[in-house]
C-alpha cells in the first residue's frame, strides 16, 4: 500500500493545541468535529453507523446500491478518490460498480484518522486483488491540493459529513475542490435532508448512549493529547435541533461548576453548571440548497438520488 503522510503527530498535535486554546477560551466554548476520531471515536462511529435511530448510512447505502452503476456509467471514472473515508465500507459498491464497467485504475482513500485509513485501505487492498490503493493521512480543509492529478476523477465525499462545516467553511471547501479539480471531473455528495425532529434528534442522541460516549470522546482525546483533567461523566451529551440553521448541534454540558486544566496550554479552563461546549453541527440539506451551493463553487449538478424514504440524497455533479 503506498500511504501519503501529509499530517505528522507532530502537525496533528500543534493544530490540536491552536483548536483547543482558541474554542476553551471563546465566550461561547467550542471545539472542531475532527478531533472525535482517534481510534476509538472511529470505533465508535462505525458503532453509530449501526445503531436502529442512526438511519443515514442505511439510507445512504440504498441510494447507492440502486445507482453505483449508473455512477460508473456516466463518470467512466478511472480514480476514485474519497474524502473522509472512514471504513471505506459503501465505498465498495462504488468500487463494485467501476471494476465492472472496466474503468477503474486506482484508489485514493483521504482521512485524518490514520489508524482506520490503514485498516480500511488494507481491507480494500485484500478484498480487491490488483487495485492499486494510494491511502493520504490529511485534513479535507488543508491538503486538497495533494490529491493526484489526471483525467476522470471521481470525488466521493459520502455520509453527510459536508454539514458537518459550517456554510463559509462548505464554500471554500467546494471552491477549493473546484479548483484543484479543474473542469470536467465529478463530485459525488452524499448529504442527509431537513425531516421532521424527533427522526433528527434521535439519529444523534440513540437509547444506547453510543453517540454519547462518542462526543464525551473528544474530552479523553484532551486529556490524552494535551494532559487536560476533563472529567468526561461531569456532561452530558446534547444534540439540539436548530429550525433557522437547520442543523443539529452536539453539545456538552456542564453538569455542575468545575475548573478544568489543561497542561499543555498552561490553561485553565472554568466551566459554570449548565454551560455548553459545542462540539459538532450536522447540517441538513433541500435540494435547491445544495444545488445552489454546487453552482456558486463551479459545479453543476447532473443527478440527485434519494433512497425510497426520501431521507439522504446522493447528488452527482459536474466541474465547469
Ligand atoms: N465516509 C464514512 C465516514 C464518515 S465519518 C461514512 O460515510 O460512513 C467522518 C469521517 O471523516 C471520519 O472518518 C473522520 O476521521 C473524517 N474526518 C473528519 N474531519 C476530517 C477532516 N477535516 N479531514 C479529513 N478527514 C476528516
Ligand atoms: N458525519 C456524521 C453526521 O453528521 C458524523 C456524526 C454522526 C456525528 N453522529 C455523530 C458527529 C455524533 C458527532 C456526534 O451524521
Amino acid at each position: 500500500m503506498h500511504i501519503d503522510i501529509e499530517l505528522t503527530d507532530a502537525d496533528l498535535r500543534q493544530s490540536l493545541r491552536a483548536d483547543a486554546r482558541a474554542g476553551l477560551t471563546a465566550p461561547a466554548k467550542w471545539l472542531p468535529p475532527k478531533w472525535f476520531y482517534d481510534k476509538y471515536g472511529s470505533e465508535l462511529f462505525e458503532r453509530i453507523t449501526e445503531l436502529p435511530e442512526y438511519y443515514p448510512t442505511r439510507a445512504e447505502r440504498a441510494a447507492l446500491t440502486a445507482h453505483a452503476s449508473d455512477i460508473a456509467g456516466i463518470t467512466g471514472a478511472r480514480t476514485l478518490i474519497e474524502l473522509g473515508s472512514g471504513s471505506s465500507e459503501k465505498t465498495r459498491l462504488l468500487l463494485d460498480a467501476l471494476r465492472r464497467h472496466g474503468s477503474l485504475d486506482r484508489f485514493v482513500p483521504l482521512d485524518v484518522a490514520e489508524a482506520a485509513l490503514r485498516d480500511a485501505a488494507a481491507a480494500i487492498e485484500r478484498d480487491y486483488p490488483g487495485l492499486p490503493v494510494h491511502a493520504i493521512v490529511g485534513d479535507f480543509t488543508r491538503h486538497l491540493d495533494r490529491i493526484p492529478a489526471g483525467p476522470d476523477r471521481l470525488v466521493a465525499f459520502l455520509g453527510g459529513t459536508i454539514g458537518n462545516l459550517v456554510p463559509s467553511e462548505r464554500a471554500v471547501f467546494l471552491a477549493t475542490l473546484r479548483r484543484v479539480l479543474g473542469p470536467g471531473n465529478w463530485l459525488l455528495l452524499g448529504t442527509d435532508l431537513v425531516k421532521d425532529r424527533g427522526t433528527l434528534v434521535a439519529a444523534y442522541d440513540d437509547s444506547q448512549g453510543v453517540t454519547a460516549e462518542f462526543n464525551r470522546n473528544v474530552l479523553h482525546v484532551l486529556n490524552r493529547q494535551l494532559g487536560a483533567d476533563f472529567d468526561p461523566a461531569a456532561f452530558d451529551h446534547v444534540a439540539h435541533w436548530d429550525t433557522d440553521q437547520e442543523w443539529i448541534e452536539m453539545r456538552l454540558r456542564a453538569r455542575h461548576d468545575m475548573r478544568v486544566q489543561v497542561a499543555d496550554l498552561d490553561l485553565t479552563v472554568p466551566f459554570t453548571a449548565g454551560e455548553e461546549l459545542r462540539t459538532e453541527v450536522s447540517a441538513k440539506f433541500h435540494r435547491s440548497g445544495v444545488a445552489a451551493e454546487l453552482a456558486a463553487a463551479g459545479f453543476e449538478l447532473a443527478h440527485w438520488w434519494t433512497d425510497p424514504a426520501d431521507r439522504f440524497a446522493v447528488s452527482l455533479s459536474r466541474s465547469r
